[in-house]
């Protein structure tokens, strides 16, 4: 249900994409006219967050260079924002030129790209524009550098959505001896752009450096807001990519009911936006940053198996990358919290069971790691039953720094298969005698912090009673295993 009318909002802002809008805010006709009569784009430098106006930077008018503060021994970063349904500048925008600004330590210009006169058509239009835009971004920074020296490659360009192709395009404009330094694609605009070639959308061609954090490349009817092929030399896609923690139904639900109608075109724009939500968090919190992963995808990510930081494989999510590359792109993954502070922990988990009934055992855990600077308890339930000697691989992420995990805590919740097993093991043990049988054996537990790139064996505390027993907690502490065992694959 809860995805039928998801998919219900959804057609209402593909409706907005492609005609009516039934969102939109109806300005006076006065207002319409004056839009029109100035519509192009304006690039305007911003002093704080605070600064909504922003002062006009005009091509071949070096005193406005001066008026508006530009410093030219700074980088430049611009803010270019994306399609428009109401015709004004979004919040975000404030919030990301306060977080640039607030970095003392660094200082650097902002930018604001206002191309929202251009913007706010329909969808098709406005991706029309998107080139036009790019080109002037490129005009004016090729003026720069011919009348201040002011090199491209200290320009950094920050694209939201269709700014994010925007960003592209100005670096396409630019021909390669004047290449930007960087293009940040947040959550770069899927529809008219998936599988374009590289000249009709952002590319790693377009900069120095370029990466992107794709938020929403969820499908409904074949169109996916974010664009899901990567497009740059960093790829990144929290949690998976397609959707985002905190943006479910139900919380929207609340937001609806909160805020009225007029909260759909947020809600919808919840997950696409997170993108530019993340990229503050990393400006914000400089020392809570996340850290992506490469890996193939997020099945084989969930089970644990990408938390490799070798060879560059790992990288930082945000302003705060590492700016290297090899040429080749890679696909980064992570996963988020729902609110700012966005980070989490992740760890790998292998658990090597030994099962020495013939029959499948489908047991629910609970562990708790023990820190040194803290505890925590996490359910698991084993998709399938244990069957056979196997070892398990699964990720864990925790909202906390527990510090170095030291004890593991590892307890057999009762489940309702238990009497079956209960069945067998009377059969294995005479009646009467306290079962200290249950067939199932839990050897070691090995954990990798993907944070740390730490690995760790923990073995059980006492050798007595391997068995593991329905209710009872086993006790695990670190021990030392061979390296050979401990380099098996992944
Ligand atoms: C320009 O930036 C440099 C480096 O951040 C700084 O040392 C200098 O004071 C700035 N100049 C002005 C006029 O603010
Ligand atoms: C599992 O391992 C135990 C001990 O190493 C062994 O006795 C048992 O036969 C193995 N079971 C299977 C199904 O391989
Ligand atoms: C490590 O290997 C050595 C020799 O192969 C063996 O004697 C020792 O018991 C092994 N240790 C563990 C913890 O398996």
């Amino acid at each position: 249900y809860a995805h039928f009318l998801f998919s219900f909002l959804f057609l209402f802002f593909c409706i907005c994409m492609w005609g009516v809008c039934p969102f939109r805010r109806r300005g006076g006709a006065a207002e319409t006219r004056k839009r029109l009569q100035d519509a192009q784009t304006r690039l305007l430098l911003l002093k704080d967050g605070s600064d909504r106006l922003g002062c006009q930077l005009r091509l071949h008018r070096p005193d406005t260079l001066q008026e508006c503060g530009f410093n030219a021994s700074q980088p430049l970063v611009m803010i270019i924002h994306g399609w428009s349904v109401d015709g004004f500048l979004e919040n975000w925008i404030w919030k990301m030129v306060a977080a640039l600004k607030s970095r003392q330590a660094q200082p650097v210009n902002v930018g604001l790209v206002d191309w929202i006169s251009l913007a706010y058509h329909h969808y098709a239009v406005a991706v029309r524009n998107t080139r036009i835009v790019g080109q002037e971004v490129a005009t004016l920074l090729l003026w720069l550098e011919e009348s201040m020296q002011f090199s491209p490659s200290k320009v950094h360009l920050v694209g939201y959505s269709l700014g994010a192709h925007v960003s592209g395009f100005a670096g396409s404009s630019m021909g390669s001896k004047h290449k930007i330094g960087r293009i940040t694609g947040l959550d770069p605009a899927g529809p008219m752009f998936e599988g374009t070639s590289p000249s009709d959308r952002l590319s790693p061609d377009d900069a120095i450096f370029v990466d992107a954090i794709h938020t929403f490349t969820r499908e409904h009817m074949g169109l996916s807001v974010g664009i899901k092929q990567p497009i740059a030399h960093y790829d990144f896609y929290p949690n998976g990519g397609s959707f985002q923690p905190g943006c479910h139904f139900l919380e929207l639900y609340k937001h609806i009911a909160e805020h009225g109608l007029n909260a759909i075109t947020q809600t919808i724009k919840c997950a696409h936006e997170r993108s530019v939500h993340l990229f503050i968090d990393s400006l914000q919190h400089k020392d809570l940053q996340s850290t992506g992963y490469q890996c193939s995808d997020m099945d084989r990510f969930s089970q644990g198996l990408c938390l490799s930081c070798k060879k560059g494989h790992c990288n930082t999510l945000g302003y705060n990358i590492r700016r290297e590359h090899s040429g080749k792109n890679r696909r980064l993954f992570l996963i988020t919290r729902a609110q700012a502070p966005f980070r989490v922990y992740h760890y790998q988990f292998k658990i090597q069971f030994i099962n020495q009934i013939e029959k499948p055992v489908e047991p629910t855990f609970t562990m708790s790691l023990l820190g040194t600077k803290e505890e925590m308890k996490i359910p698991i339930t084993l998709g399938e039953g244990i069957t056979s000697n196997k070892t398990y691989s699964f990720l864990i992420t925790l909202d906390k720094d527990i510090g170095e995990l030291i004890v593991i805590k590892f307890k057999w919740e009762k489940s309702a298969v238990w009497p079956n097993i209960w069945n067998t093991v009377q059969t294995i043990i005479p009646w009467g005698v306290v079962p200290h049988y249950s067939g199932l054996v839990l050897k070691t537990i090995r954990v990798k912090a993907g944070e740390t790139q730490q690995r760790m064996t923990f073995c059980p505390e006492s050798t007595d009673d391997l068995q593991l027993h329905p209710t009872q907690e086993k006790v695990f502490v670190k021990c030392e295993v061979n390296e050979s065992e401990t380099h098996a694959k992944n």
